[in-house]
Parts: C-alpha cells; structure tokens; sequence
C-alpha cells in the first residue's frame, strides 16, 4: 500500500488504481468512525481549500465545504464572477495565483469544455485539483457511490449485478457525467454493469471503450440494453438518474428536451424494484425528481439508501482531502 498522495489531482476515476482507491476507502472507515464518535481528526488544520462553482451545488459544496471545517481548514466558495474568470482571466493565471495562497481547489463546471478547462487548470497547479463535476465524469459522486455499494454488500462484489438506468427526467438537459463515471468505475472492483438507455442518449463511445476494457481486465461483465424492465431483472443495485442526447443534438437544449419528452416511463417503481433481487438497493446521486424519476415509495421505502449514500460523499471527499492535502502528508 502506498501513502504518497499529496498533492494528486482527482480529475476522473481512472487517474487512481484500484490500489490508491482501497487506500481512500480505509481512511474514509476511519474518518467515518470518528465523525460518529465526536472525536477531533484536525488532519487539514489551518489549510484553505478553494471551491470554484460556474453551477449550483447541494451535496458537493456542503460535503466539501462541512469537510475541510471537520478537517480542521477553511473553505473559499467561489464562482467565475466572483473572481476574476468572468473577465477573462485565463485558467493558468488564476491557478497560478490561487497555488500561492491556498492547499487545494475543487471545480465543478458542467458545461460542454469543462474537463478542458479543468486540466489545464491541473497542469499547471502546485496544489491538488478536485472534478467537484464536469461535463464528462463526477468522480467524488461514483467513488463514494462504490463504498457506499461496498458498506452495503461487502468488498467481494463480484457477480453483482450494478444497473445504471437513464430515467426521464425533466426540464433540463443533464451531462453525461454522472452515468459515464459509473460505467467506468463500477467494473474495476468487479460489478456487472448494465448500462440502459433510449435510442440516441448514447454515453461517449470513448467511455464504453473504457468501461468495456475495464470490465474485460476485472472479468466482470458489460452490456448495454434499451430496455428498463430487462435492465432491473435480477439486479443487486438500481441506479437511475437522467442524462442529456447531448451525443445527438449537442448543446442544443430545445432538441435535447424533445427528445427526452419523446421517452417517458422510465422510473422506477416499485413493480419495476420487485423484478430486482428481493435484497437490491435502490441509488441516485441526487437530486432526484420525485414521482418522475423515482416514485417515493421507493425513494422513501426500505431498499433505498439515498441519504446514506448522499452522507458518505462527506466522509469520501475528507479522506480525498486528508490524504492529498492534509498536514501527514505535508511532512514527507
Ligand atoms: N450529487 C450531486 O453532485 O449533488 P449536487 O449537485 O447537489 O452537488
């Protein structure tokens, strides 16, 4: 087991091993355990973590921002016109300058070009880079999502069955990123992935390409159906969420909203939970839209785990943030 993390970016899943990520989910055991016992864990005493927001945040800001205070550090909440990016300052400069004052920075920006801009971001900061979401992959969400999958089966999660299902979710045009973070991620500690979806809310063929690779090194499985009642059969997990055709129609929004009023009935429901194995679990990332996506008898009912799963972003995002900025790792 390696301990040299300080300072490592977590711009997607792929840039940790299997290894680097085991090691995060024993100090979230850790920092978990003490978070129930009220004991002190000031492991990012006096550092300040930056929390660049071009959308709208409830779990991500206060999972971070609730984390760095427990750690023992400080958090900046920015947004592009509360600094200088609305201007144009470019993504160098302000990194360049935010190195010098502070520990670590998380971004969210969704829009088409986020990861683009995240990375360059990345290349050329002296502190850690968190993808608090971008327009291709949430990894803070999909690694707190397996270790919440992990508490609830065991580590041995082979020959499970993980559904990640489009639902149609209305009044906007969601990324792809939260689904395609969970089709890369899942295989790799050896979940059958079922990816199910309309015509055209295809995921980026370069993300299948992973997913499948990722799946065929772990000897886990990979498919892709049209069909939700196919999908949950038998499943251990159902994780369903709404995703843009943002792979057909791109960034135009009055297409994207077409087409998804053009698939409705894709929610789960608590006929569609009874075709699950009798002790499958129901996810989402949140928010949901209640009675649409989900109704809420299952959201609210006993094989949903959503405010466990929204809690444990907290814990995994500190033992992100203790590993990668924390002051025991500083002293190396
Ligand atoms: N799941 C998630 O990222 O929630 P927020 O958009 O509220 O941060």
């Amino acid at each position: 087991m390696q301990t040299h993390f300080k300072g490592k970016h977590l711009l997607c899943e792929q840039d940790w091993t299997n290894e680097e990520l085991e090691t995060l989910f024993k100090v979230t055991e850790d920092l978990k355990m003490k978070y129930a016992m009220d004991v002190p864990h000031e492991l990012c005493k006096n550092k300040s973590l930056f929390m660049l927001f071009f959308e709208e945040s409830t779990r991500t800001r206060n999972a971070f921002e609730c984390g760095i205070t427990q750690l023992g550090g400080h958090a900046n909440y920015l947004t592009p016109k509360a600094t200088q990016i609305d201007h144009g300052e470019t993504a160098k400069d302000t990194i360049e300058v935010l190195s010098r004052m502070g520990h670590g920075i998380g971004i969210r920006n969704t829009l088409v070009g986020g990861h683009k801009w995240m990375a360059e971001v990345a290349k050329h900061a002296k502190i850690p880079v968190y993808n608090m979401q971008c327009d291709i992959w949430h990894p803070t969400q999909s690694i707190c999502d397996l270790y919440t999958i992990r508490e609830k089966f065991g580590t041995d999660l082979r020959g499970r069955k993980f559904v990640i299902s489009w639902t149609s979710a209305p009044n906007y045009v969601r990324p792809l990123s939260m689904a395609q973070s969970l089709v890369a991620l899942m295989p790799r500690f050896g979940l059958d992935v079922t990816l199910a979806h309309p015509e055209k809310f295809d995921l980026m063929p370069e993300v299948i390409e992973m997913a499948k690779e990722n799946a065929r090194k772990a000897g886990a499985k990979f498919e892709i159906v049209h069909d939700m009642d196919q999908a949950c059969k038998d499943a251990d997990i159902i994780y369903a969420k709404g995703w843009g055709p943002i792979m057909h129609v791109g960034n135009d929004e009055e297409a994207g909203l077409k087409l998804i009023d053009e698939n409705p009935g894709w929610l789960v429901d608590s006929r569609r939970m009874k075709l699950a194995k009798e002790s499958a679990i129901y996810m989402h990332c949140m928010p949901a839209d209640r009675d649409v996506e989900v109704t809420s008898e299952v959201m609210d009912g006993p094989q949903s785990v959503l405010y466990d799963q929204a809690e444990n972003r907290m814990h995994t995002i500190k033992a992100l943030m203790a590993l990668t900025m924390g002051n025991v790792a500083s002293r190396r």
